[in-house]
């Protein structure tokens, strides 16, 4: 394969990056899935270095790794219930087990349950008109040279070679990927160190469409913020990525306490909105490929939300810089019209300040019930308004204030980032 330098390599990337990235803009919200070995522990998919268990030791779980029938299609199902648009599955953590049918090491799961998981993932994601996206850990605890390569030549080519051979195997055999999530790229610490540059340019080849996350050394298409939704510099794809309880990407049922509630992920969701990004929730299914219990009711309550108020959410996103506007709720923003997602109902009436443009109209998102307003000065004042929120699934109604043109606010210079969790 002919190889080009970084500033050509990345020139051709920007050139075919919107038109790439733009079904990606627009669905918004998709499903995170850790599912490996560690789902069998229970206490993080980082248990083998948390508590420091022999890697003999820890490879004997996969002789007691027996999914159950098709799991992906439940994850799926729900993705698709919750409104998401596309998944995103771990085919290798950090563990070093991979999902697929592998011929570069035997800790796969085909010698471990005589299955191809990755292609049960596949075919789910496609039965449901889902994106397929594939996580891919760069780090690696079990490959003897996953340590070594940090300082010895031999084991770093040794070490490429697998890493460059596996990311080979999944862009190959499972048709069209729209997603490579890379992970950790521990232990080296440069791009030229992982040959991320040969290797992006082996994937675009076997994958034109495809869109590649930044955790390989290299920018690529969109940053990942992890652990809070924080919009990246405009103009950037960005796809916040969030655990369900705060503690564990993988399977920890005693976490499940602390799983978050449907208004926790409308925030997550409107916070991602106001910044034009996207939003990866996260789920971690037991060991037998269940989704676990405490997500699906959040995940369905958003989910029936979505099929009302999908308008606010998905499509081409304008950002707002208005963050400091009320204190009931964020915006969102297409063009002329802001959605302002109320999550803090005031009551009869809602003063909204701030605003240099003329309001032209106002309404619900899901009724389409008109609102009588009054603009003086800066100040929206809508009147007449319910008592109570109208929205009763999760408490946020979405009003549409449509301006004459896009609408321009005073705290335009001065609104810090929104940001949610971290
Ligand atoms: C991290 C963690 C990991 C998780 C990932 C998701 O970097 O090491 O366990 O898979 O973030 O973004």
């Amino acid at each position: 394969m002919k190889l080009v330098a970084k500033k050509q390599y990345e020139a051709a990337v920007d050139k075919t990056r919107n038109r790439r990235m733009k079904w990606w803009r627009e669905a918004r919200y998709g499903m995170f899935v850790h599912w490996g070995l560690y789902s069998l522990i229970g206490r993080n998919e980082w248990v083998h270095a948390i508590e420091s268990i022999p890697m003999d030791e820890y490879e004997q779980l996969a002789k007691k790794f027996k999914p159950k029938e098709r799991p992906a299609r439940e994850w799926a199902k729900l993705a698709k219930a919750a409104g998401m648009n596309y998944m995103v599955l771990t085919t290798k953590h950090h563990e070093g087990f991979c999902l697929w049918d592998t011929k570069l090491t035997d800790f796969n799961a085909m010698n471990a349950c005589g299955r191809d998981l990755v292609q049960e993932y596949v075919d789910a994601c496609r039965e449901f008109g889902l994106k397929v996206g594939f996580y891919f850990s760069l780090m690696d605890w079990h490959h003897p040279d996953g340590s070594a390569c940090a300082y010895d030549p031999a084991a770093r080519r040794r070490f490429l070679d697998y890493v460059q051979g596996s990311v080979r195997e999944l862009m190959s055999n499972y048709g069209k990927i729209d997603i490579l999530w890379y992970d950790v790229p521990q232990p080296l610490q440069h791009h030229e160190g992982w040959e991320s540059l040969a290797m992006n340019q082996m994937v675009r080849k076997l994958q034109p469409g495809i869109l590649i996350n930044d955790r390989s050394r290299l920018p690529e298409d969109f940053s990942t913020p992890e652990g809070h939704v924080k919009a990246a510099e405009a103009g950037r794809g960005w796809e916040a990525c969030m655990t369900f309880n705060d503690t564990s990407w993988g399977y920890m049922p005693s976490a499940a306490q602390d799983a978050h509630r449907p208004r926790d992920i409308m925030k997550m969701l409107n916070t991602a909105c106001t910044g034009a990004g996207n939003l990866l929730m996260n789920i971690g299914p037991s060991p037998e490929g269940d989704v676990p219990e405490d997500a699906i009711e959040p995940l369905t309550a958003v989910g029936k939300w979505l099929k009302k108020n999908g308008e606010a959410v998905y499509g081409e996103l304008g950002r707002p810089v208005i963050g400091l506007c009320t204190s009931c709720g964020r915006f969102s923003q297409k063009g002329n019209k802001l959605y302002f997602w109320c999550r803090n109902w005031p009551g009869r009436e809602m003063n909204l300040g701030g605003f240099q443009t003329k309001l032209k109209s106002a309404r619900f998102l899901v009724s389409g019930k008109e609102i009588a307003f009054e603009q003086k000065g800066h100040r929206i004042i809508l009147k007449k308004m319910p008592t109570n929120s109208p929205d009763k699934i999760v408490g946020y109604t979405v009003i549409v204030l449509e301006f004459t043109r896009p609408p321009i606010h005073l705290n335009a210079a001065s609104t810090p980032a929104l940001t949610v969790g971290g």
